[in-house]
């Protein structure tokens, strides 16, 4: 034991963490709390905020650069097709690699707990103890455990002068990453209330405009843009710009939270659109019917376990197992026109195709060498068979 009790706390320099800040001293005799912000992608003015709000607290502050695994993480998650209720996973994804980060440099520093900001009623808690409750640190949510409102954090913190200038003065809570920019609070949750033009910051109002890209994959990760190699990063940064000014990627979506909790949220995700849509496409093109069919159910057990922040769990290397088998002929490019807010596969190409130009066609007769047309005769009298006889017995009952 160390003669310091020191706690990590998970800070971005909003209200919520801020307050934690004095409330681990006061309320839970902490001697020392040191602020750890990971890096997955947010923009470099939460950066600038949360070093400002540390330097006005007086608080020793980390910064830990994640972009590049999560990017990682995001590339597998389109390998899954994956989304929960139409979002593609961003917060979900980021957990993890976030709480991991914090977890090593609280490791690193010796201290003894870990604390987050979250309320008792959202889904980061849930995800961010998955992975701190396997460690022997103590973990702590004090705006859970003391039952924290924002008005009284607001109070709490002007008593205090607190630095709370920063951030936090906008109506809405957003969280942002590499992957999408969720958008909650105040009016947005009434279900019936129509968001304004104004939430969307990364996503222009769709024009008339339209624009193609060709994006390549290499077993499923995506691996280029308009035939340009790219690193995952770069790829998401650019087609987040790029689609962003084509009105792509925003949902509004009723979510059924891990608490039972149904929620309206609204997220903007144009580079996740982008590549979901054409990495579909592609599997579309070289994947018998039988593995599309089967791997939709694949695709839908990674994505609960996305949403749930459990990407370490031994299911997701046993999907994974099915997906990286799928996955080896995932190779080829995919045009993608940009229109109207919509990210639509307008073209594939794979050598891993399962299409016969000759079998397809009906321009020609016998040209694979094995199948005929008139081969089609004795199917054609057996289709149906089983339930024309079924409705025969039925009739049958009912005269
Ligand atoms: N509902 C989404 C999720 O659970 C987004 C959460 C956003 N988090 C936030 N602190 N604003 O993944």
């Amino acid at each position: 034991m160390s003669e310091t009790d020191r706690v990590a706390l998970a800070f971005s320099g909003g209200l919520d963490t801020t307050v934690c800040v004095p409330l681990l001293e006061e309320e839970y005799d902490y001697d020392e709390v040191i602020g750890v912000t990971v890096d997955v992608g947010q923009p470099e003015s939460e950066f600038e905020e949360a070093e400002k709000t540390a330097e006005a607290l007086d608080l020793d502050h980390y910064v830990v650069d994640a972009t590049e695994e999560f990017a990682e993480l995001c590339f597998d998650a389109v390998r899954a097709n994956a989304s929960y209720q139409g979002y593609p996973l961003g917060t979900a994804l980021a957990r993890p690699v976030i709480a991991q980060a914090i977890l090593d440099v609280a490791e690193e520093q010796d201290c003894t707990g870990l604390a987050h900001g979250s309320t008792g009623k959202g889904n980061d808690q849930l995800r961010f103890e998955a992975v701190w409750r396997d460690s022997d640190l103590e973990v702590i949510a004090p705006v859970r455990e003391l039952g924290l409102t924002r008005e009284f954090e607001q109070s709490y913190a002007e008593e205090r002068d607190l630095p709370i200038e920063g951030g936090d003065e906008g109506k809405y809570s957003i969280d942002t990453n590499l992957w999408s920019r969720s958008i909650e609070g105040s009016e947005l949750e009434e279900p019936g209330y129509v968001p304004p033009e104004d939430i969307y910051e990364w996503t222009s109002t769709p024009t008339e405009e339209t624009l193609e890209i060709e994006v390549g994959f290499e077993n499923g990760y995506p691996v280029s843009l308009d035939g340009e190699a790219t690193s995952p990063v770069e790829l998401i940064e650019e087609l987040n710009d790029l689609a962003g000014d084509y009105g792509v990627g925003r949902s509004d979506i009723m979510e059924d939270r891990m608490l039972g909790l149904k929620v309206r949220e609204n997220y903007e995700h144009p580079a996740a659109t982008v590549l979901l849509n054409a990495h579909a496409a592609l599997e579309d093109l070289v994947l018998t019917k039988e593995e599309r069919d089967f791997k939709k159910h694949v695709d839908h057990e990674w994505s609960e376990k996305g949403y749930q922040g459990l990407v370490n769990a031994p299911l997701i290397d046993a999907l994974e197992g099915f997906i990286a088998e799928t996955q080896t002929r995932v190779t080829g490019t995919v045009t993608v026109r940009l229109e109207g807010g919509q990210a639509r596969p307008v073209g594939r190409e794979s050598t891993y195709a399962v299409y016969s130009a000759e079998a397809a066609s009906f321009n020609t007769e016998d040209v694979t060498g094995s199948i005929e047309q008139g081969d089609a005769t004795g199917v054609a009298k057996y289709h149906g068979f089983q339930e024309r006889l079924a409705n025969r017995v039925i009739d049958g009952h009912d005269e």
